[in-house]
């Protein structure tokens, strides 16, 4: 059992906290009002607290806020999440008038290295950003198996996230450990063609895979 702390109370966040508390992990939601959020989590088995008391009380924490701003967010709570594993499910992405990305707003590299570089005491470990939030917590839900990517600088870290994505529902064999951090521009890139398949398809449950 950990202390999970999930910054950012939109879909993802709703979609983790749920599996995850499931699973027996102790769930605090950090949120820019927690009087606001109260009504919409009542009778959720989390916690609801500002940012930085929820990332200072968990040991895991999950990036779940809008990317193009999440270093700034985040790099404000580095005291907060030394020694955290920090997962990084964020994409940081321009957006076009539909709100869907139009271009990647670290186009040479990626929000999780910028993270890591803003939070150089927390071990950040990139995953689950290439997939709509309902698959995050339902992988078997597909009819092709999605991938879950990996990528972090510390072994430890992935390992613990690894067990993670086995709480939410991941197969082992479902899991691609891409390596380093730096990997993470790959999957990040795939944001770019997530505008094209939700105009196309719309929001029903996708994800991208490694198909063999
Ligand atoms: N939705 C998906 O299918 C999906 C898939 C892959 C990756 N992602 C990524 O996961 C992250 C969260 O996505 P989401 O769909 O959960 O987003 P969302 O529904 O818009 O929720 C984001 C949450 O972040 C918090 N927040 C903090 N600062 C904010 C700001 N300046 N503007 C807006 N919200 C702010 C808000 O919570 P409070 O108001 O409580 O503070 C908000 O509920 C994003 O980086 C997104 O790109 C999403």
């Amino acid at each position: 059992m950990h202390d999970i702390g999930i910054l950012g109370s939109g879909r993802v966040a709703r979609a983790l906290a749920g599996k995850l508390a499931g699973a027996g992990h102790a769930i605090t939601i950090g949120t820019r009002d927690p009087a606001r959020a109260a009504a919409a989590w009542a009778g959720a088995r989390v916690a609801l607290r500002d940012c930085a008391e929820a990332a200072r009380r968990s040991a895991i924490v999950v990036n779940a806020t809008p990317g193009d701003t999440s270093v700034e967010r985040l790099g404000a709570l580095r005291e907060e999440l030394k020694g955290k594993v920090l997962i990084d499910v964020s994409n940081a992405t321009l957006r076009g008038q539909d709100g869907l990305p139009s271009g990647l707003l670290y186009a040479s590299g990626s929000v999780a290295e910028r993270l890591q570089a803003a939070l150089p005491e927390t071990a950040v470990v990139k995953t689950l950003n290439t997939m709509l939030f309902t698959v995050m917590a339902d992988p078997t839900s597909l009819r092709v198996p999605p991938t879950a990517f990996l990528s972090g600088d510390d072994e430890n870290a992935k390992a613990v996230v690894r067990r993670l994505l086995g709480d939410l529902g991941w197969p082992e064999g479902y899991i691609e450990d891409l390596g380093e951090l730096a990997t993470a521009r790959g999957p990040e890139a795939v944001a770019l063609l997530v505008t094209a398949v939700v105009r196309k398809r719309g929001l029903a449950p996708f994800a991208f895979t490694i198909a063999r």
